[in-house]
């Protein structure tokens, strides 16, 4: 009864997302209220149509996680809120809303990074200790990053261009996947996971992106131009129109998933053997976490299990829910900083929203 309550608030791209946690991780109440249909229709986000639709939002969000947790605004230890990085327009939103909630009700405010919440998450699941590695896939996000603390990350590598799952997106995007009536429901990453299946994946050989660069960071942008010009070469080949291409698209969607795998995968190696060579990770059973809608993908998990196996880390991929974008990965960070007493601020303190922060 005398746990603290914390409620989490995000709105950084393209879900609106509010949620009660206990100190202990107990979700007492959530609600989400997803864009992606909307955006699905424009063919990506538009970040003034975002905004509106977290504007209209956000309201009966809140509302709606603190009427299914029974707890009233007076009894919350803090709010937190995302407030970097992701798009300006959205974070403004969730940030506005939150700054006015806090007055109004005389809490402590808690600023949250977007990427941080996604890499302690699985804190709330599992009893997994600082130092760990973490990596990040998602249509947003690429990263590979030492955990060592509440509020210190050690980054190892990030995207130069595009985030795996966007990659994954386009391709399906441009091989019109959705026409496919397997896939008609099915997001970009999902789609290629499904048709990969019946698809050889040397039959096209795509070269794994940055063999020859040093580093942890990842690139998608020229493997992706590579899929386009062999998806075109084979529309012409055949003489059809852009995005009607049948007869290789399972060997496509193979090859496209393999190559994504192995790049994630080597970059992954680096970074593990990185870690070993500083002694940035324990001896005793150190750890990858693996978060983000593209870990979802069962061969992309396999790759990363014979990294993990032959290296004798152990590894943690958080259920799907709790991948992705919410108000839960929020509030829990909140729980994390209130326990450590870090980054809590007056409900009186202005914070501003900081779109491109690392
Ligand atoms: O974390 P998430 O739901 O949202 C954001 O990126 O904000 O990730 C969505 C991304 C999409 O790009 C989607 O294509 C990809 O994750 N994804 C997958 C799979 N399921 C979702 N990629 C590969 N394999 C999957 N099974
Ligand atoms: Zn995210």
């Amino acid at each position: 009864a005398c746990s603290r309550l914390v409620l989490g608030i995000e709105t950084s791209c393209d879900d609106t997302g509010a949620a009660v946690l206990d100190e202990r991780g107990a979700i007492l109440g959530e609600s989400l209220h997803s864009q992606k249909e909307v955006h699905l229709r424009t063919g990506g986000i538009i970040p003034t149509v975002a905004q509106q639709l977290h504007r209209e939002n956000i309201e009966h969000v809140v509302q709606e996680a603190l009427e299914r947790s029974g707890v009233d605004p007076s009894h919350l230890s803090a709010v937190a809120t995302t407030v970097k990085p992701g798009l300006a327009l959205s974070l403004g939103i969730g940030l506005e809303f939150s700054q006015r909630f806090v007055r109004q009700h005389n809490r402590p405010f808690i600023p949250i990074h977007h990427m941080e919440a996604h890499a302690l998450t699985v804190r709330m699941l599992h009893p997994v200790a600082f130092p760990f590695l973490v990596l990040l896939i998602s249509g947003g996000h690429s990263l590979l990053a030492v955990a060592r603390g509440v509020d210190d990350f050690l980054l190892l590598g990030h995207s130069l261009d595009e985030a795996p799952g966007d990659t994954l997106d386009k391709v399906a995007r441009r091989l019109s996947l959705r026409k496919h009536p397997q896939c008609s429901t099915l997001s970009g990453g999902q789609a290629i996971e499904l048709l990969a299946k019946n698809g050889d994946k040397k039959r096209f050989n795509f070269r794994t992106p940055m063999g020859q660069t040093p580093d942890c960071c990842f690139s998608f942008a020229g493997l992706r131009n590579d899929i386009t010009i062999t998806i075109t070469k084979k529309e012409k080949e055949e003489g059809i129109e852009q995005g009607t291409l049948l007869s290789c698209v399972n060997d496509i969607a193979a090859a496209t998933q393999h190559t994504v795998a192995a790049h994630l995968a080597k970059r992954t190696h680096r970074a593990i053997l990185f870690c070993k060579a500083n002694g940035l990770l324990p001896s005793s059973s150190p750890t990858l976490v693996v978060s983000g809608g593209v870990a979802s993908n069962q061969y992309i998990r396999k790759a990363l299990t014979v990294i993990t196996e032959s290296t004798g880390l152990h590894l943690l991929c958080p259920p799907a829910k709790f991948c992705t974008d919410n108000g839960v990965m929020i509030a829990w960070n909140g729980v994390e900083r209130l326990r450590e007493g870090k980054g809590i601020l007056s409900p009186n303190i202005d914070v501003h929203y900081e779109p491109k922060a690392p």
